[in-house]
């Protein structure tokens, strides 16, 4: 049985704990809710057990799916234990429709369908605000090989594959989600979270926002009742 020790890494919502088993992580998620880079925060007393528990039945679907990932087990209320895995400092963007920085970046209309999904690199530094970044400059910045490049573009098309009609079930649209991906003994997989915080989910019918994006925006109505209706909706309690 692995057993927490000390912490690695504290995040803007979740922390590192080390095991001791070295190949095996502590994830605990806690009630932080950030955005803009840190410049908006605040704590939602649930949400860190809510998104373990969110995580937890994304990552167990995308596995049975054949998507694997860090995912191992949940732990406790708001802790799970994932692989250990060395993260590449890059945030791959999937879209479906357009929504965020991609209508100010492109002056695009907010909820037009991208058909076929776009894909999109950032760098992962808040202190840049996440730069948009290609492959030519990951491969000479030496932050990925091409055969990491093609794998977590190959598995982000994969987990559209997946998530968007598992959300259009439940009657949401899967607007556009941020994956994250690491090296588990030299292979690609895939790590951080996929929660409500990291994707964009709006009703199908009336596109009413589910997603972290009432925090952003201060919508009335708050974070927490918005995020237990996604869970009911696809099934998870
Ligand atoms: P954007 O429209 O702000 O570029 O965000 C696109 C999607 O990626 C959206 O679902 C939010 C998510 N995202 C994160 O999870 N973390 C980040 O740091 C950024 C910039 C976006
Ligand atoms: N993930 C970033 C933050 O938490 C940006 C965002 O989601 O708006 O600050």
């Amino acid at each position: 049985m692995k057993k927490k020790s000390e912490l690695l890494y504290h995040g803007k919502t979740k922390s590192l704990y080390a095991t001791d088993e070295p190949d095996y992580l502590v994830a605990k998620f806690n009630d932080d809710i950030t955005a803009f880079n840190q410049k908006k925060h605040a704590i939602i007393e649930g949400k860190g057990s809510f998104s373990n528990h969110f995580n937890a039945f994304i990552m167990q679907k995308l596995k049975e799916e054949g998507v694997d990932n860090h995912f191992q087990s949940k732990l406790s209320e708001n802790q799970s234990i994932i692989k250990h895995l060395k993260m590449l400092p890059i945030e791959c963007i999937v879209r479906n429709r357009a929504a965020g920085s991609f209508c100010k970046r492109f002056g695009i209309e907010k909820g037009q369908i991208l058909d076929p999904a776009t894909f999109e690199f950032c760098l992962k530094d808040d202190a840049l605000s996440d730069p948009m970044i290609n492959e030519s400059i990951l491969l000479t910045l030496n932050l990925a090989t091409k055969g990491q490049i093609a794998a977590v573009k190959k598995i982000s098309q994969r987990v559209n594959n997946i998530l968007e009609p598992l959300f259009d079930d439940s009657q949401f649209i899967l607007v556009d989600y941020k994956l994250e991906f690491g090296l588990f003994h030299g292979a690609i997989l895939l790590g951080d979270e996929f929660t409500l915080d990291t994707c964009r989910i709006w009703d199908h019918d009336t596109k009413e926002i589910f997603d972290k994006d009432r925090f952003r925006e201060d919508l009335e109505g708050g974070v927490m009742p918005f995020y237990h209706e996604v869970a009911r909706r696809v099934g998870l309690r």
